[in-house]
C-alpha cells in the first residue's frame, strides 16, 4: 500500500476529472458506497471458488461474530446499493471510484490498495447495452490521454454455456491433468475455466490443443456477441477477438473484455469489464460494467510519454513585515482567491528575506509587500518576480493592479 502526493496526486486529480467528465456525457449518476461490506456479498457475488475470495480477501470478524472485508473491487457494492435503493424496474447507470484491496504479491502494476474507475449499465442483456459500455470504456482511456490499447473481447455465453463449457473442458483437459501446474490442478476441481488464464507455458501448451471455448455455445449466445460486434463496428471501435480470454470472477456471463497496454509488462491489463448476473437476496441483478486500474493506467500513461501536471498554481506571494501587516495581507488573499488567484501569506513570521525566497520556489509572478511604513501611506509594493520591476501603489487599486499584470480573470494563458 502507497502513499500518494504530488506531483503524481494532480495527474490522478486530472484522469479523475476527466473520468467525471466522460461519465456524465454518458448520463451516468456517481455512487459511493462503503469501502467495508459483509464478506459474503462478495463469496456469493463473485463467485466462492474464484481467487480474489479464496485468497486475497481482507476480512475479519464483527464483535458479533460476522464477517466483514475491504472491499476488493467494486461491483459488488454497487449491486447491494442498486438492490436496496433503486426499483428493479428501472435502468440504472452508476459511475464510482475509489480504493480496492486485495491480498496479492506486490509488484509492478499490482498492489494490495489500489485503485479502480468504475462503470456499472443496471439492464438486462442487450448486445447494444454491453456495446455502449464498451464505447465508453474506450472514451475513458481516451480521455484520460491514452493511446496505444488493445480491447480483447470474448464471450462466456451465458449461464447454460457456461456448464457446458466447464464440462467439456474437464473433459478435455482430463488426460493431461498430471501436466498441469499445481494451481491448474487445483483450479481443475473448482474453476477450470481459470485454466485458460495461466501463464504458464506448459499449460497454455496443453490448453492450446482443447477446443476453444465459443464451440460448446448455443446459437443464441453466439448471435448476441456477434451482435455485438456488429455494433462495436459500427461505431469505428478496433477490437481483437480473444477466443480463450475468460476473466477471473464468476458473475459474468455473455460479453467480457480486457484492455491491455504493451508497456506494462506482466500485469498488463489496464481495464477489465463484462456482462454479469449476480443473486442478491431475493433479487437477480444484471448489468454490464468495467473498472480501470488506476495505478497501471498511469503507467501506461507515462510509459507514452504523458507529462506531470505543474507543482503549484501560485500567482501571488503577499510579504509582510510586522505582525499587522501580516493581518492585513491575510484580508486581501482571501480577496485575491475569490477572484480565483492562487496566493500565499507565510504560515508563520518570517524576515522579508526569507518571503523572498519562499516566494521565488514558490512558483508566483507577482510578489505584494506590506510593511508598517506602507501600512501607514495606505500603500503596498509590488514586484513582478521575472523583471525585478517593482512599484507602489494606492492598497485600494491592488486587486485593479493584479488582474492587470496576470491577465483577465487571473488566469494563466
Ligand atoms: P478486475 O479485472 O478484477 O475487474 O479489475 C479491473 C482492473 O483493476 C484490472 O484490469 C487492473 O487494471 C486493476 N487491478 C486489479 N487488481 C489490481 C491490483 N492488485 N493492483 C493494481 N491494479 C489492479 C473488476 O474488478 C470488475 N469489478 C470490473 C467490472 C465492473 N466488471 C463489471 N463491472
Amino acid at each position: 500500500m502507497q502513499d500518494l502526493a504530488e506531483p503524481e496526486a494532480g495527474l490522478w486529480r486530472r484522469i479523475e476529472r476527466r473520468f467525471v467528465e466522460t461519465c456524465r456525457r454518458y448520463g451516468l449518476e456517481e455512487v459511493r458506497t462503503p469501502i467495508v461490506e459483509y464478506e459474503d456479498l462478495f463469496s456469493y457475488s463473485l463467485g466462492k471458488s474464484t481467487e480474489v475470495v479464496q485468497k486475497e480477501m481482507y476480512s475479519f470478524p464483527e464483535a458479533t461474530g460476522r464477517r466483514l472485508a475491504l472491499r476488493p473491487e467494486g461491483t459488488a457494492g454497487v449491486l447491494r446499493y442498486v438492490s436496496e435503493s433503486r426499483p428493479a424496474t428501472e435502468d440504472v447507470r452508476l459511475f464510482y471510484y475509489g480504493p480496492m484491496f486485495r491480498r496479492e504479491r506486490p509488484q509492478a502494476g499490482r498492489r494490495r490498495q489500489f485503485h479502480q474507475l468504475g462503470v456499472e449499465l443496471i439492464c438486462a442483456a442487450d448486445p447494444v447495452a454491453d456495446a455502449e459500455c464498451v464505447a465508453l470504456q474506450v472514451d475513458v482511456l481516451r480521455a484520460a490521454g491514452l493511446g496505444n490499447f488493445v480491447l480483447r473481447i470474448n464471450t462466456r455465453g451465458d449461464l447454460g454455456d457456461i456448464n457446458r463449457v466447464t464440462q467439456g473442458l474437464r473433459q478435455q483437459l482430463h488426460p493431461f491433468l498430471p501436466e498441469l501446474c499445481p494451481d491448474c490442478r487445483r483450479r481443475y476441481e473448482t474453476n477450470v475455466l481459470r485454466i485458460l488464464d495461466c501463464k504458464r507455458d506448459g499449460c497454455r501448451r496443453i490448453v492450446g490443443r482443447t477446443p476453444e471455448p465459443a464451440t460448446y455455445l448455443s446459437d443464441a449466445s453466439r448471435s448476441y456477441i456477434e451482435q455485438v460486434y456488429a455494433v462495436l463496428d459500427r461505431l469505428g471501435i478496433a477490437f481483437r477477438v480473444e477466443p480463450r480470454l475468460v476473466r477471473g470472477l464468476d458473475y459474468y456471463a455473455h460479453t467480457i473484455w480486457e484492455v491491455t497496454h504493451p508497456g506494462l509488462g506482466a500485469q498488463d491489463a489496464v481495464a477489465g469489464g463484462g456482462r454479469y448476473v449476480v443473486q442478491i437476496g431475493t433479487r437477480r441483478i444484471e448489468g454490464v460494467g468495467f473498472a480501470v486500474g488506476m495505478e497501471r493506467l498511469i503507467i501506461a500513461l507515462q510509459r507514452e510519454g504523458a507529462g506531470l501536471p505543474g507543482r503549484r498554481e501560485i500567482r501571488v506571494w503577499l510579504a509582510a513585515v510586522g505582525e499587522e501587516a501580516r493581518a492585513a495581507n491575510l484580508k486581501l488573499a482571501c480577496q485575491l482567491r475569490a477572484e480565483g488567484i492562487a496566493c500565499l501569506v507565510a504560515l508563520r513570521f518570517q524576515s522579508l528575506k526569507a518571503q523572498m525566497r519562499a516566494a521565488a520556489k514558490s512558483g508566483a509572478e507577482l510578489v505584494l509587500i506590506r510593511g508598517d511604513e506602507e501600512l501607514r501611506r495606505g500603500t503596498i509594493r509590488l514586484r513582478e518576480l521575472d523583471s525585478g520591476r517593482e512599484r507602489d501603489l494606492p492598497a485600494g487599486r491592488v486587486l485593479e493592479a493584479v488582474r492587470g499584470v496576470l491577465g483577465p480573470l487571473g488566469g494563466r494563458a
